[in-house]
Protein backbone atom coordinates (compact mmCIF):
# COMPACT_ATOMS: atom_id res chain seq x y z
CA UNK A 1 0.00 0.00 0.00
CA UNK A 2 1.53 3.46 -0.45
CA UNK A 3 0.15 7.07 -1.21
CA UNK A 4 -0.98 7.81 -4.59
CA UNK A 5 -1.95 10.28 -7.12
CA UNK A 6 -5.73 10.61 -8.05
CA UNK A 7 -4.82 9.76 -11.97
CA UNK A 8 -5.43 6.25 -12.55
CA UNK A 9 -8.78 6.76 -9.98
CA UNK A 10 -10.25 9.33 -11.60
CA UNK A 11 -10.04 7.56 -15.28
CA UNK A 12 -11.18 4.03 -14.03
CA UNK A 13 -13.90 6.40 -12.23
CA UNK A 14 -15.26 8.24 -15.65
CA UNK A 15 -14.90 4.87 -17.57
CA UNK A 16 -16.97 3.23 -15.11
CA UNK A 17 -19.34 5.77 -14.53
CA UNK A 18 -18.53 6.55 -10.57
CA UNK A 19 -17.44 8.86 -8.78
CA UNK A 20 -14.63 8.85 -5.93
CA UNK A 21 -15.40 10.55 -2.58
CA UNK A 22 -13.36 12.61 -1.03
CA UNK A 23 -13.69 13.00 3.01
CA UNK A 24 -12.53 15.35 4.95
CA UNK A 25 -10.52 14.55 8.17
CA UNK A 26 -9.16 15.80 11.51
CA UNK A 27 -8.62 13.83 13.50
CA UNK A 28 -8.30 9.18 14.24
CA UNK A 29 -11.31 8.88 14.57
CA UNK A 30 -12.72 10.56 11.62
CA UNK A 31 -10.11 8.33 9.79
CA UNK A 32 -10.46 5.27 11.06
CA UNK A 33 -14.23 5.09 10.41
CA UNK A 34 -13.46 6.11 6.29
CA UNK A 35 -11.08 3.72 6.03
CA UNK A 36 -12.77 1.03 7.74
CA UNK A 37 -16.11 2.12 5.57
CA UNK A 38 -13.20 1.70 2.85
CA UNK A 39 -12.05 -1.80 3.67
CA UNK A 40 -15.78 -3.04 3.94
CA UNK A 41 -16.82 -1.96 0.72
CA UNK A 42 -13.67 -2.37 -1.21
CA UNK A 43 -13.72 1.37 -2.71
CA UNK A 44 -11.13 3.82 -3.75
CA UNK A 45 -11.42 6.82 -1.84
CA UNK A 46 -9.35 10.37 -1.05
CA UNK A 47 -9.06 11.59 2.17
CA UNK A 48 -8.54 15.22 2.29
CA UNK A 49 -7.10 17.60 5.20
CA UNK A 50 -8.22 21.44 5.25
CA UNK A 51 -5.83 24.32 6.20
CA UNK A 52 -7.96 24.30 9.29
CA UNK A 53 -7.64 20.39 9.71
CA UNK A 54 -3.71 21.05 9.42
CA UNK A 55 -3.77 23.21 12.50
CA UNK A 56 -6.05 21.27 14.50
CA UNK A 57 -3.71 18.53 14.09
CA UNK A 58 -0.75 19.47 13.11
CA UNK A 59 1.17 18.60 10.23
CA UNK A 60 3.18 15.60 11.54
CA UNK A 61 -0.20 13.81 13.48
CA UNK A 62 -1.92 14.17 9.98
CA UNK A 63 0.89 12.40 8.33
CA UNK A 64 1.29 9.33 10.57
CA UNK A 65 -2.26 8.61 10.87
CA UNK A 66 -2.44 8.50 7.75
CA UNK A 67 0.83 6.63 7.02
CA UNK A 68 -0.85 4.39 10.43
CA UNK A 69 -4.18 3.75 8.11
CA UNK A 70 -2.34 2.38 5.65
CA UNK A 71 -0.73 0.25 7.21
CA UNK A 72 -3.63 -0.86 9.23
CA UNK A 73 -5.58 -1.44 6.09
CA UNK A 74 -3.26 -2.33 3.44
CA UNK A 75 -5.06 0.18 1.28
CA UNK A 76 -3.47 3.14 -1.37
CA UNK A 77 -4.85 6.31 -0.15
CA UNK A 78 -4.71 9.70 -2.04
CA UNK A 79 -3.66 12.34 0.18
CA UNK A 80 -4.97 15.57 -0.44
CA UNK A 81 -4.64 19.33 0.01
CA UNK A 82 -8.34 20.95 0.28
CA UNK A 83 -8.55 24.41 -0.45
CA UNK A 84 -5.54 25.28 -0.54
CA UNK A 85 -5.54 29.16 -0.54
CA UNK A 86 -1.60 30.22 -1.79
CA UNK A 87 1.11 28.82 -3.04
CA UNK A 88 3.12 28.22 0.17
CA UNK A 89 0.52 26.00 1.78
CA UNK A 90 0.30 23.79 -1.51
CA UNK A 91 4.38 23.95 -1.71
CA UNK A 92 4.20 22.23 2.22
CA UNK A 93 2.27 20.08 1.40
CA UNK A 94 3.99 18.91 -1.50
CA UNK A 95 6.62 18.86 0.51
CA UNK A 96 5.24 17.18 3.38
CA UNK A 97 4.33 14.14 1.31
CA UNK A 98 0.60 14.79 -0.01
CA UNK A 99 -0.01 13.45 -2.97
CA UNK A 100 -2.72 15.65 -4.22
CA UNK A 101 -3.39 19.55 -3.61
CA UNK A 102 -5.59 22.05 -4.29
CA UNK A 103 -5.00 25.58 -5.10
CA UNK A 104 -8.01 27.36 -4.52
CA UNK A 105 -7.76 30.49 -6.07
CA UNK A 106 -11.44 31.09 -7.52
CA UNK A 107 -11.96 34.66 -5.70
CA UNK A 108 -9.09 36.35 -7.65
CA UNK A 109 -9.46 37.25 -11.48
CA UNK A 110 -9.28 34.75 -14.37
CA UNK A 111 -5.76 35.71 -15.31
CA UNK A 112 -4.72 35.73 -11.49
CA UNK A 113 -6.14 32.27 -10.70
CA UNK A 114 -4.73 30.92 -13.68
CA UNK A 115 -0.90 32.64 -12.76
CA UNK A 116 -1.28 31.39 -9.42
CA UNK A 117 -2.72 27.87 -10.61
CA UNK A 118 0.11 27.32 -13.30
CA UNK A 119 2.62 28.19 -10.61
CA UNK A 120 1.53 25.48 -8.40
CA UNK A 121 0.86 22.95 -11.20
CA UNK A 122 5.00 23.63 -11.75
CA UNK A 123 6.03 22.88 -8.61
CA UNK A 124 3.77 19.63 -7.88
CA UNK A 125 4.41 18.01 -11.13
CA UNK A 126 7.78 18.42 -10.31
CA UNK A 127 7.85 16.44 -7.30
CA UNK A 128 4.88 13.86 -8.72
CA UNK A 129 2.36 15.27 -7.14
CA UNK A 130 -1.49 15.96 -8.89
CA UNK A 131 -3.39 19.83 -8.67
CA UNK A 132 -6.70 20.34 -8.55
CA UNK A 133 -8.10 23.83 -9.08
CA UNK A 134 -11.42 25.86 -8.92
CA UNK A 135 -13.29 27.66 -11.09
CA UNK A 136 -16.95 29.97 -10.36
CA UNK A 137 -18.25 30.96 -7.45
CA UNK A 138 -19.64 27.89 -5.04
CA UNK A 139 -22.31 29.72 -3.90
CA UNK A 140 -25.80 28.23 -3.29
CA UNK A 141 -28.64 29.57 -5.11
CA UNK A 142 -31.54 31.57 -4.24
CA UNK A 143 -35.26 30.72 -5.00
CA UNK A 144 -35.79 32.83 -8.10
CA UNK A 145 -32.00 33.22 -9.68
CA UNK A 146 -32.00 35.11 -12.83
CA UNK A 147 -29.92 33.43 -16.04
CA UNK A 148 -27.71 36.33 -15.79
CA UNK A 149 -26.83 35.94 -11.81
CA UNK A 150 -26.20 31.85 -12.56
CA UNK A 151 -23.70 32.75 -15.34
CA UNK A 152 -21.95 35.29 -13.15
CA UNK A 153 -21.65 32.48 -10.52
CA UNK A 154 -21.34 29.93 -12.27
CA UNK A 155 -18.40 28.39 -13.82
CA UNK A 156 -18.41 29.33 -17.54
CA UNK A 157 -17.90 26.42 -20.03
CA UNK A 158 -15.68 27.92 -22.55
CA UNK A 159 -13.76 29.49 -19.56
CA UNK A 160 -13.09 25.74 -18.02
CA UNK A 161 -11.15 24.58 -21.09
CA UNK A 162 -9.56 27.53 -21.87
CA UNK A 163 -8.36 27.49 -18.11
CA UNK A 164 -7.90 23.74 -18.19
CA UNK A 165 -5.02 24.18 -21.19
CA UNK A 166 -3.45 27.70 -19.70
CA UNK A 167 -3.01 26.06 -16.56
CA UNK A 168 -1.96 21.91 -16.72
CA UNK A 169 -4.12 21.26 -14.13
CA UNK A 170 -5.11 17.56 -13.24
CA UNK A 171 -8.93 18.26 -12.19
CA UNK A 172 -11.19 20.92 -11.85
CA UNK A 173 -13.53 21.93 -9.38
CA UNK A 174 -16.63 23.59 -10.72
CA UNK A 175 -19.64 25.67 -9.40
CA UNK A 176 -23.00 24.31 -10.65
CA UNK A 177 -25.16 25.50 -7.46
CA UNK A 178 -23.25 23.62 -4.50
CA UNK A 179 -22.26 24.77 -1.42
CA UNK A 180 -20.13 24.38 1.34
CA UNK A 181 -22.17 23.70 4.57
CA UNK A 182 -25.15 22.78 5.60
CA UNK A 183 -27.51 25.52 4.28
CA UNK A 184 -27.33 25.21 0.50
CA UNK A 185 -30.61 26.00 -1.11
CA UNK A 186 -33.36 28.50 -0.19
CA UNK A 187 -36.06 27.12 -2.53
CA UNK A 188 -35.88 23.63 -3.97
CA UNK A 189 -32.15 22.23 -4.58
CA UNK A 190 -31.04 22.54 -8.05
CA UNK A 191 -28.31 22.02 -9.56
CA UNK A 192 -27.31 23.39 -13.25
CA UNK A 193 -26.92 19.93 -14.85
CA UNK A 194 -27.17 21.37 -18.55
CA UNK A 195 -23.79 23.42 -17.46
CA UNK A 196 -22.61 19.70 -16.36
CA UNK A 197 -23.25 18.31 -19.35
CA UNK A 198 -21.37 20.81 -21.55
CA UNK A 199 -18.26 21.18 -19.68
CA UNK A 200 -17.72 17.26 -19.57
CA UNK A 201 -18.65 17.60 -23.30
CA UNK A 202 -15.98 20.23 -24.46
CA UNK A 203 -13.21 18.60 -22.12
CA UNK A 204 -14.67 14.50 -22.36
CA UNK A 205 -12.43 12.52 -19.95
CA UNK A 206 -11.11 15.33 -17.73
CA UNK A 207 -11.80 14.79 -14.29
CA UNK A 208 -14.79 17.31 -12.72
CA UNK A 209 -14.40 17.94 -9.20
CA UNK A 210 -18.21 19.10 -7.22
CA UNK A 211 -17.29 20.57 -4.00
CA UNK A 212 -20.18 21.34 -1.00
CA UNK A 213 -21.80 17.69 -1.69
CA UNK A 214 -23.20 17.01 1.26
CA UNK A 215 -26.72 16.08 1.51
CA UNK A 216 -27.67 17.15 5.06
CA UNK A 217 -29.55 14.35 5.56
CA UNK A 218 -32.87 15.22 7.71
CA UNK A 219 -32.89 12.21 9.56
CA UNK A 220 -29.23 13.47 11.61
CA UNK A 221 -30.12 16.89 11.55
CA UNK A 222 -33.13 15.35 13.53
CA UNK A 223 -31.13 13.35 16.03
CA UNK A 224 -28.82 16.41 16.57
CA UNK A 225 -31.79 18.53 17.02
CA UNK A 226 -33.55 16.28 19.52
CA UNK A 227 -30.39 15.77 21.77
CA UNK A 228 -30.41 19.51 22.50
CA UNK A 229 -28.59 20.67 19.08
CA UNK A 230 -29.82 23.47 16.88
CA UNK A 231 -29.78 23.49 13.35
CA UNK A 232 -32.59 25.32 12.13
CA UNK A 233 -34.04 23.99 8.74
CA UNK A 234 -30.78 22.86 6.84
CA UNK A 235 -30.68 21.75 3.10
CA UNK A 236 -28.55 19.36 1.34
CA UNK A 237 -27.91 18.26 -2.56
CA UNK A 238 -30.36 15.51 -2.82
CA UNK A 239 -28.23 12.25 -3.17
CA UNK A 240 -29.79 11.06 -6.50
CA UNK A 241 -29.11 14.64 -8.07
CA UNK A 242 -25.46 13.50 -6.71
CA UNK A 243 -25.19 9.93 -8.24
CA UNK A 244 -26.98 11.48 -11.57
CA UNK A 245 -23.40 13.70 -11.20
CA UNK A 246 -21.35 10.84 -10.78
CA UNK A 247 -22.44 9.46 -14.00
CA UNK A 248 -21.82 13.09 -16.20
CA UNK A 249 -18.31 13.83 -15.77
CA UNK A 250 -18.18 14.10 -12.03
CA UNK A 251 -14.76 11.81 -10.78
CA UNK A 252 -14.50 13.78 -7.35
CA UNK A 253 -17.39 14.10 -4.92
CA UNK A 254 -16.47 16.43 -1.35
CA UNK A 255 -18.04 15.65 1.74
CA UNK A 256 -17.39 16.60 5.26
CA UNK A 257 -20.91 18.50 6.47
CA UNK A 258 -22.45 14.78 6.45
CA UNK A 259 -19.74 13.46 8.23
CA UNK A 260 -19.89 16.17 11.15
CA UNK A 261 -23.77 15.80 11.48
CA UNK A 262 -23.15 11.69 11.63
CA UNK A 263 -20.75 12.30 14.10
CA UNK A 264 -21.71 14.72 15.99
CA UNK A 265 -25.48 13.44 16.17
CA UNK A 266 -24.49 10.23 17.53
CA UNK A 267 -22.17 11.71 20.34
CA UNK A 268 -25.06 14.02 21.67
CA UNK A 269 -27.28 10.56 21.49
CA UNK A 270 -24.77 8.55 23.65
CA UNK A 271 -23.99 11.21 25.98
CA UNK A 272 -27.66 12.09 26.79
CA UNK A 273 -28.86 8.80 26.98
CA UNK A 274 -25.54 7.81 29.54
CA UNK A 275 -25.46 10.73 31.64
CA UNK A 276 -22.93 8.41 33.45
CA UNK A 277 -20.14 8.07 30.56
CA UNK A 278 -17.20 10.35 30.77
CA UNK A 279 -14.58 7.66 29.42
CA UNK A 280 -13.91 9.87 25.71
CA UNK A 281 -13.23 6.27 24.37
CA UNK A 282 -17.48 5.98 25.18
CA UNK A 283 -18.23 8.27 22.86
CA UNK A 284 -15.39 8.36 20.56
CA UNK A 285 -16.12 4.80 19.43
CA UNK A 286 -19.53 5.90 19.01
CA UNK A 287 -19.23 8.73 16.54
CA UNK A 288 -16.21 6.60 13.99
CA UNK A 289 -18.87 3.60 13.78
CA UNK A 290 -21.71 7.05 12.91
CA UNK A 291 -18.75 7.84 10.50
CA UNK A 292 -17.90 4.46 9.10
CA UNK A 293 -22.15 4.43 7.99
CA UNK A 294 -22.18 7.56 6.88
CA UNK A 295 -19.01 6.99 4.29
CA UNK A 296 -20.35 3.09 3.43
CA UNK A 297 -23.35 4.32 2.65
CA UNK A 298 -21.86 7.38 0.36
CA UNK A 299 -19.96 4.84 -1.68
CA UNK A 300 -22.88 2.26 -1.98
CA UNK A 301 -25.72 4.70 -3.03
CA UNK A 302 -24.18 7.87 -3.99
CA UNK A 303 -21.20 7.39 -5.64
CA UNK A 304 -21.33 4.33 -7.04
CA UNK A 305 -16.98 3.71 -5.79
CA UNK A 306 -18.13 0.18 -3.91
CA UNK A 307 -16.36 -3.30 -5.34
CA UNK A 308 -14.04 -0.74 -7.26
CA UNK A 309 -10.73 -1.42 -5.80
O1 LIG B 1 -14.74 23.01 2.35
C1 LIG B 1 -14.31 23.05 3.50
C2 LIG B 1 -14.31 21.82 4.34
O2 LIG B 1 -15.60 21.52 4.79
C3 LIG B 1 -13.32 21.98 5.46
O3 LIG B 1 -13.81 22.82 6.44
O4 LIG B 1 -12.04 24.54 6.80
O5 LIG B 1 -13.70 23.98 8.61
O6 LIG B 1 -11.90 22.35 7.99
P1 LIG B 1 -12.79 23.47 7.52
P1 LIG C 1 -19.82 19.95 2.36
O1 LIG C 1 -19.81 21.13 3.29
O2 LIG C 1 -21.06 19.94 1.52
O3 LIG C 1 -19.61 18.67 3.05
O4 LIG C 1 -18.59 20.15 1.33
C1 LIG C 1 -17.30 19.76 1.68
C2 LIG C 1 -16.28 20.29 0.74
O5 LIG C 1 -16.54 20.77 -0.34
C3 LIG C 1 -14.88 20.20 1.18
O6 LIG C 1 -14.01 20.83 0.28
ZN1 LIG D 1 -14.83 22.51 -0.69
Amino acid sequence: MALITSTEMFKKAQEGNYAIGAFNVNNMEIIQGIMDAACEERSPLILQVSAGARRYAKPAYLMKLVEAAMIDTGLDVVLHLDHGENFDVCKSCVDDGFSSVMIDASKLSFEENIAQTKRVVEYAHDKGVVVEAELGTLAGIEDAVSVAEKDAKFTDPDQACEFVERTGVDSLAIAIGTSHGAYKFKGEPMLDFERLEKISNLMPGFPIVLHGASSVPKAFVDLCNQYGGNIPGAQGVPEEMLAKAATMGVAKINIDTDLRLAMTSSIRKVMAENPEVFDPREYLKVGRTAIKEMVAHKMRNVLGSSGKL
